[in-house]
């Protein structure tokens, strides 16, 4: 007899721990099967998925070529870290689509622990201690990423390590220094350097950013804002380091955000998420000539169990390879263009629908009380999240800062339709939340 989903959520939640990612118990459904951007539960339903674990699958579920090149790599060889055809491969593939100066790689199995190495290659690189990071920023959950979060998700963790800063982001929909773009000059920069020289000892060693910040509910910063970073971290002789863990791999409509303003021109970049499409996998690139510091680059500082394991290195290197040759990242600008439409439609005819705006297909969009911006209160946002479910999209719309990654290769009749169903979530909602 088949096991009924009941069945299996209460024998996970016998055994396991609290704390595990909200979407799981909220949609409560148990995964079966997933092709491109569709998704079946146990009990047969179908869902579009606008959620892919957070950004994970740009390639769409179980592509064919990816699950062949994973089997393949699985019956030859998938332990150890030792030199494989495929991580050589993989490393120069990848190196050909970054600008020559980021020409080395060390790979990693998650976001937080790349962010780590970066930290760590950065103090050892400028023989510094302090970084600064944003408010409203995210880095991941181990004590040193999560020392670099803006934000009360590290209340009550802390002793963190010393020399960590958090300064504005360019959030403008809520601006933190009551400005407007663009007349404020980007002042939010100024104000960093302001709190950088008043509240440092004088010893920054980089700044960590997110180009678009993802968990915070994919906010996007005005055009200029990451060169202008570029120049406060050169100011202070200090690293840039860019955190693409969500943005990389062709979410912004580009292969990676910070090309698409050259001036950028980060230090280190840090990758995860979409880079092996499922398998953990996660990455620095960094320029050449600051890789040798020590503690950094001495033998075995940097490596791990699982960094750049076989299985996760043809991942990465089949994901890159789709990428590139299904024209992704083009394909997230084009759709994202129709997106924008799609958003500017929705903020002009549901009054609770504060602020809305995608780089590709990075997309957010702010729930606030109409004519002000508070935002909607949970018990609405969940009404949202469980009308949208019944309507069949998963996405992280359960709070009032609703996020959408659809994968890059999602059919654009799937896109519509679960545009559609948005739609038709707000309007079935707007009485309730116009009129309470
Ligand atoms: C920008 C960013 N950096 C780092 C991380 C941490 O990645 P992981 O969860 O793989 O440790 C995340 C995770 O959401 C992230 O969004």
């Amino acid at each position: 007899m088949p096991t009924s989903t009941a069945h299996i959520v209460e024998r996970e939640k016998q055994h396991r721990l609290p704390g595990g990612q909200s979407m799981t118990d909220l949609a409560g459904i148990v995964v079966d099967r997933a092709l491109n951007a569709e998704v079946w539960d146990k009990d047969g339903k179908r869902y579009l998925d606008f959620f892919t674990g957070v950004g994970v699958c740009n390639i769409g579920h179980s592509h064919p070529r990816f699950l062949a090149d994973v089997n393949d790599q699985l019956g030859s060889f998938a332990v150890g870290t030792f030199y494989t055809d495929v991580r050589s491969r993989y490393y120069e593939l990848l190196s050909s689509r970054l600008p020559e100066r980021l020409g080395r790689i060390h790979m990693f199995s998650t976001g937080s622990e790349a962010v780590e190495a970066a930290v760590k290659l950065a103090r050892a690189a400028t023989g510094k201690h302090e970084i600064v990071s944003f408010w409203g920023g995210f880095h991941g959950k181990t004590q040193g990423a999560l020392s670099l979060h803006g934000g009360p998700r590290k209340h009550r963790s802390g002793p963190f390590p010393p020399g960590s800063h958090q300064v504005p982001y360019a959030y403008c929909y809520r601006c933190p220094l009551q400005l407007e773009h663009p007349t404020c000059d980007h002042h939010c920069v100024g104000f960093a350097e302001q709190s950088i020289e008043n509240g440092s000892v004088g010893d920054i060693a980089a700044i960590i950013v997110e180009p678009v910040q993802g968990t915070n509910g994919n906010i996007i910063p005005p055009r200029g804002y990451l060169r202008a970073l570029r120049q406060l971290a050169d100011r202070h002789g200090a690293l840039l380091i860019l955190d693409e863990v969500i943005t990389g791999f062709g979410r912004t409509g580009s292969l990676f955000a910070f090309e698409q303003d050259p001036e950028t021109a980060p230090d280190v970049v840090v990758l995860g998420k979409a880079m092996a499409s499922g398998l953990p996998a996660s990455a620095i690139v960094s320029r050449a000539d600051l890789v040798e510091g020590t503690p950094f680059g001495a033998p075995s500082a940097a490596a791990s169990t699982f960094g750049g394991n076989p299985l996760a290195s043809a991942a990465a290197l089949s994901t890159l390879r789709i990428l590139l040759d299904e024209e992704l990242p083009e394909r997230s600008r084009r759709l994202g263009e129709s997106v924008s439409r799609r958003l500017a439609s929705w903020v002009e005819e549901f009054p609770f629908v504060g602020n809305a705006g995608n780089v590709g297909l990075m997309v957010g969009v702010e729930l606030v009380e109409p004519g002000s911006k508070r935002p909607l209160p949970k018990d609405v946002t969940r009404g949202i999240f469980r009308e949208l479910m019944a309507r069949g999209v998963l996405a992280m719309a359960y709070d009032s800062r609703i996020r959408i990654y659809p994968p890059l290769s999602i059919p654009e009749h799937h896109l519509e339709e679960g545009l559609d169903a948005f739609e038709a979530t707000f309007r079935a909602m707007s009485d309730s939340i116009t009129r309470p």
